[in-house]
């Protein structure tokens, strides 16, 4: 058994639990649309072909916003191909995911879901093979009132009021060379600018994401973020962030600690982007919209999945259908603490996907909807992490690991809503061998009922699969009240947990 403390000081914030922390991400990818939330023959199907008993997952898990349609994917989208009557919609190569696009489903239907999964649409613009004219031709089909060509097309398509969408990414992963479009930081920040002021005349209400770096092992990270920053400053809201993890040659340790890659890149693009606030003297300070993370299996992508051939472009394919461990779950959730304990400047994050896809929620056709490991940490972070996040000062061993040396074992972050009085604080143990014992003081926050939840410490293995749905679920964990108002609880290895004080919102 190991110890450790955690001190959280109510006047020590980090800043608002921005609610489109936890926003997630939809792309015309595989089977996420297709066969995953829209399914027309399936039983729970409503009668735009929605499967119900996924909208009733997306709820349970707490989705705030949804990043929609790509991804790679809109990089080569006609937006136009997914509007209108569907029958006359004509069918597309995607060129990302080597797949056919049908555009049965485009933005009027994906709006519709978005309104009855009670979450808010963030679209991205297609900068890889289009430019500012197509962007603003989205966005007035999207966001104008009737009077003009196409806010009266969108209304002949039967959408009266318009879609009213705020969050707009400039583009996608421009600094990839997979990218539809790939490009140097000097071009892509120079036609980030241009479509951003120009989109801004048109709506001057929309806030803006230019493309940061798709992962910081990038060989342009770093300069990418400075040279688009210094093009794009006053034009901008966030720069976004695009990290996926995975196990890596059974090498447990260091995949657990994934989340200290997290907090490096995130504080490096902070200090990236306050550089360039120094250099062009300006009084605004960039937001950080962290919006593709996940666990992913990517090698497993690159070397077995991936479409090919002449011929050969399906719809709606099983790809990236990776099924998570309880050990996948626990890093989802240690990533989770890092994105709040970077509350004050990460204010909107989208977990890539959301349905089948590297997905939380799987679905079979015909069949079950189901939720992965990785499910729960998301659901339980998303319903307990209100109000402020409060820094969380912790003492615990550390460990020795190949990827990034010596990492601590134990991680946590708190949240505080003075509004309800409750309470949160979020742990992961990274030990593989030892329970820790843990004391956590909150003073003067925190004086309700305690309850607490974990996810993993078994086998780190285990799967839910659509035989066994449950098989790895929150578990309750006794957290005790010392005398002197310290709470403790044993932490078994490799698990995640939520301690709640007080009742939820
Ligand atoms: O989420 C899967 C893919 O990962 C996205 O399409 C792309 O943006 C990223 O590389």
């Amino acid at each position: 058994m190991s110890h450790a403390r955690v001190l959280i000081d109510p006047r020590s914030a980090v800043g608002p639990v921005d609610r489109r922390l936890f926003g997630s991400f939809v792309e015309h990818l595989g089977r996420c649309v297709y066969d995953g939330l829209y399914e027309p023959g399936h039983p729970t199907a409503d009668e735009h072909g929605f499967r119900a008993d996924v909208v009733e997952l997306v709820r349970e898990l707490g989705v705030s916003t949804v990043r929609y349609p790509g991804g790679n994917f809109v990089s080569g989208y006609r937006w136009e191909d997914g509007v209108g009557p569907k029958d006359a919609r004509p069918r597309r190569r995607d060129l990302a995911w080597h797949s056919t696009e049908t555009n049965e489903v485009g933005l009027h239907e994906f709006a519709s879901w978005i309104e009855t999964v009670g979450a808010e649409l963030m679209l991205a613009v297609n900068l890889g093979t289009r430019g500012v004219a197509e962007a603003l031709d989205l966005l007035e089909y999207t966001n104008l009132g009737a009077g003009s060509a196409l806010s009266d097309l969108r209304v002949a398509h039967g959408r009266t009021d318009p879609f009213d969408v705020r969050m707009w990414c400039l583009g996608n992963e421009m600094d990839g060379p997979w990218q539809l479009g790939h490009c140097s930081a000097e071009e892509y920040g120079r036609i980030a600018s241009r479509t951003a002021k120009a989109m801004r005349q048109l709506d001057p209400r929309l806030e803006l994401v230019v493309c940061g770096s798709s992962g910081s092992q990038m060989p342009t990270f770093g300069e990418w973020e400075r040279t688009v920053l210094l093009h794009t400053y006053d034009d901008v809201d966030y720069i976004s962030c695009h990290a996926y993890y995975e196990q890596r040659e059974g090498d447990l340790g260091s995949f657990l600690a994934s989340a200290v890659d997290m907090d490096r890149f995130i504080e490096d693009v902070v200090a990236t982007a306050d550089h360039v606030r120094a250099v062009t003297r300006s009084d605004k300070t960039i937001a950080i919209s962290f919006d593709e993370w996940n666990v992913w299996y990517q090698t497993r992508f690159e070397n077995e999945e991936k479409i090919q051939g002449l011929d050969n472009w399906p719809v709606a394919p099983r790809l990236l259908e990776n099924v998570y461990t309880a050990a996948d779950a626990v890093v989802v959730g240690s990533l989770l603490i890092s994105l709040l304990n970077h509350a004050d400047r990460v204010t909107s994050a989208s977990l890539a996907q959301l349905v089948n896809v590297i997905a939380p929620i799987m679905t079979e056709p015909g069949g079950p909807a189901w939720r992965q490991t990785t499910f729960h940490p998301f659901a339980l972070t998303s319903r307990w992490a209100r109000g402020q996040a409060l820094r969380a000062q912790v003492a615990c061993d550390d460990y020795d690991c190949a990827a990034y040396g010596t990492v601590p074992s134990l991680d946590a972050a708190a949240s505080y809503d003075e509004a309800t009085g409750q309470a949160a604080v979020f742990l992961v143990n990274r030990s593989q061998d030892a329970a820790t014992e843990v004391e956590v003081e909150m003073p003067g926050v925190g004086t309700g009922d305690v309850a607490a939840w974990t996810v993993g410490g078994a086998d780190p293995q285990l799967t839910n699969t659509a035989q066994a749905p449950d098989r790895v679920r929150p578990v309750p964990l006794r957290a005790e009240r010392r005398d002197d108002g310290a709470l403790t609880l044993t932490l078994p290895p490799v698990s995640w947990t939520v301690v709640a004080v007080g009742t939820p919102a």
